[in-house]
């Protein structure tokens, strides 16, 4: 794959690919004023967003609810907030709060504001995302937070009543925590009336939200809409002649191309997640080595949400040496972080999203086609400074046969925990809760049967004492029963640091040169027969008795960052430990009893060894695979049962994190135990 032929529909000779009119390009590059070198304040008054701030706070003063649609880039998530506290919204201690579907936008953003404002992050400004926690309960006027958690905080207090206005951000999106939030603050907007809301939107679906907020109120105040039309320059739109099946590699090549042929401007990729970007970043450097004809430098660039903080904001940082950036990203670039620069967008045609499929009960994470919305969204961020060029690496005939939008996550997950929360509200009648779409009724049944099943809900659907303590802790209902079990199984210890560590991801990593060889030798270091779960606690235990040094986790193969996260992890989840008089005693090395206990919380997520290496799921035999990092990837199972963590949907159907059991504790310690407490 040398080269590839892109066409641009409606230029004049498809088929002529990357050309374009160069000169062009320099100049508007040229004639474009440095936005980096601006004031902050130069720089705020030069987003769009600023000749409507007027009439956005008049709004909020007029109507309840203020449903906000601007294009990605004109500044609703980092000027909002701000305008409201300058006109006083946060005065009194109060708060406004802005949340976010994803964390590394809740994060990210929050730094930004912070630095537009003047003040530290985690002051004036902070945020708020599951186990981390930047924002002083004195101090922070202005709380950036992830949906998710701003739902739970409704737990506790169930008015929200330390909040003036909460701004429901990227709502397009239509995550599960942004849908179920938006029908809950219907609900505390009758108690509340003095509660604002603010719904903002990147694409033009706000009269739904319009529909969703007046219905059933008699105030003709109730909700209205602003729309913030945004300057955008044209993109063309370049496809694939022929389809490719290596769209990592077909990025990687793309954005060579673009390199050598083109002027100024950064480029940004579209992948799916992590081990792609770092795929396309090898590729990417494999590809220019060596090329010294081009004078200006290359500089890929990874965004995803498993960088830290710094190496998030690395992406906003323009380059004084004019090198070229190409950043590689998962569709978190798609709406909800602007990079400023960007000319050259290449979109793989793909999104990772979490599934669930209610006949088989399983939610695993896949990879599927994006839909018509997210690639125009895509292209568009080619044109937000000038106008750009999108590369889409599939044909036209492939976009043509693309979804126009993508199903409601509320449609397609796994309800037990959402259904667990709203009982915890006191929200027991599902059918009369205020949803914006309603999920199928399969998706609830199931959810409920598993709860029963699960010991949280009693045969009356009412929540059992096991039940309301679940939905306060910030996991996943099988780990949250594993905790729970732990009493019983007198393995709290042990445990809790496998729940911790389960919720962080890429523990083991290559180091920076070393052979791959060399790191999974030094994994196996800690490698536990039994599984994967074992393994996490080997490493987590090793890594505190050597003064959880990084220089030690740098020779052992291990990101040190995320097993400082593990730890930060545990110390959190202690705390729900103690609140719920859960003991944290050791099991002493008895591995039995503690995978008895995993079993307790995995009961659901067992699977049997069959002969042609794959697995089989109890539940309804689908076939599955072992994810190459896991320990029992090249080995059988003695007893040819396992219970797994997650499923990840790539190409085929693999299973993470996974330990081996006796098919009986499926039994003994998984349904049957259920009932019987
Ligand atoms: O929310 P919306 O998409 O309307 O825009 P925004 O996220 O508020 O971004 C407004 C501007 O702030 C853009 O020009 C971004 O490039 C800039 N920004 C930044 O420089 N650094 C960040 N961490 C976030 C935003
Ligand atoms: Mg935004």
């Amino acid at each position: 794959m040398s080269t590839l032929t892109f066409w641009k529909p409606g230029t004049t000779a498809p088929g002529s690919s990357l050309d374009r009119d160069s000169q062009n390009e320099g100049n508007i590059v040229s004639s474009a004023p440095s936005y980096a070198a601006l004031s902050v304040n130069a720089q705020r008054e030069r987003l769009p967003i600023f000749k409507h701030r007027q009439k956005i706070l008049h709004c909020l003063e007029q109507y309840a609810v203020t449903i906000v649609v601007g294009q990605t880039g004109c500044g609703k998530t980092t000027q909002i907030p701000q305008y409201l506290f300058e006109s006083g919204w946060a005065a009194e201690g109060k708060v406004i709060a802005c949340t976010q579907p994803r964390r590394i936008a809740a994060t990210s953003v929050a730094g930004r504001v912070a630095t537009e404002v003047g003040t530290i992050l985690g002051e004036e400004v902070g945020y708020t995302i599951r186990f981390e926690d930047v924002s002083d309960k004195e101090k922070t006027r202005i709380l950036y937070m992830t949906d998710g958690m701003l739902f739970r905080e409704t737990l506790i207090d169930p008015l929200l009543t330390r909040y003036s206005v909460i701004m429901i951000d990227e709502a397009h999106e239509r995550s599960v925590y942004t849908d179920l939030l938006l029908g809950v603050l219907k609900k505390i907007r009758r108690k509340r009336p003095s509660l604002r809301l603010i719904v903002s939107s990147a694409t033009l679906d706000a009269a739904s939200f319009l529909n969703f907020f007046t219905s059933g109120s008699e105030s003709s105040n109730e909700a209205t809409i602003v729309s913030l039309e945004g300057r955008m320059h044209p993109v063309e739109i370049a496809y694939l002649k022929e389809p490719t099946t290596d769209y990592v590699r077909a990025a990687a090549v793309t954005a060579c191309q673009i390199h050598s042929q083109h002027g100024p401007g950064d480029v940004l990729i579209f992948l799916t997640g992590r081990e792609e970007i770092d795929l396309c970043i090898e590729h990417i450097g494999e590809l220019s080595a060596g090329r010294t004809r081009s004078a200006q430098q290359l500089v890929p660039l990874p965004l995803h949400a498993g960088l830290t903080s710094e190496e998030q904001l690395s992406v906003f940082e323009t380059n004084s040496d004019g090198a070229r950036k190409i950043i590689v990203s998962t569709n978190i670039a798609e709406a909800s972080v602007t990079i400023d620069g960007v000319k050259f967008v290449i979109d793989c045609g793909f999104v990772k999203i979490r599934t669930y499929n209610p006949t088989t009960a399983l939610a695993s994470l896949a990879v599927v086609p994006i839909s018509t919305a997210s690639a125009t969204q895509r292209a568009g961020r080619a044109g937000r400074t000038a106008p750009g060029v999108c590369y889409r690496l599939y044909t036209l005939s492939a976009f043509e046969g693309l979804v126009s939008t993508i199903t409601p996550e509320i449609a397609r997950t796994d309800l037990t925990v959402p259904i667990l929360q709203l009982k915890a509200l006191g929200i027991d009648d599902l059918m009369k809760f205020e949803w914006v779409t309603a999920p199928p009724a399969e998706a609830v049944l199931r959810g409920l049967e598993g709860l029963f099943a699960g010991g949280m809900i009693n045969e009356e659907g009412g929540m059992t004492v096991m039940g309301e303590q679940v939905a306060e802790c910030p996991v996943d209902l099988s780990v949250a029963r594993m905790l729970f079990k732990s009493k019983e199984l007198r393995c709290g210890d042990e445990v809790l640091t496998i729940a911790a560590m389960t919720a962080v991801q890429d523990i083991f990593v290559i180091p920076d040169g070393a052979p791959g060889a060399l790191a999974e030798l030094e994994r196996r270091k800690f490698t536990a027969s039994e599984g994967d779960h074992l393994t996490l606690l080997n490493a987590f235990n090793a890594f505190l008795r050597h003064g959880r040094s990084s220089a030690w986790c740098r020779s052992h193969a291990l990101s040190f960052r995320a097993m400082s996260r593990g730890v930060s992890i545990r110390s959190q989840l202690k705390k729900y430990m103690e609140r719920f008089k859960l003991p944290l005693e050791s099991c002493e090395g008895d591995a039995k009893r503690l995978r008895q206990c995993l079993v307790s919380g995995y009961w659901r997520n067992g699977a049997r060894w069959m002969p042609d290496g794959s697995y089989q799921s109890i539940r309804d035999n689908t076939v599955m695979h072992v994810h190459p990092t896991s320990v029992l990837f090249t080995r059988k199972p003695q007893s040819g049962w396992v219970i797994f963590h997650e499923v990840e949907e790539t190409k085929k159907t693999q299973i993470k994190i996974i330990t081996e059991i006796e098919p009986d504790w499926l039994l003994e310690y998984g349904l049957l135990y259920a009932s019987k407490h």
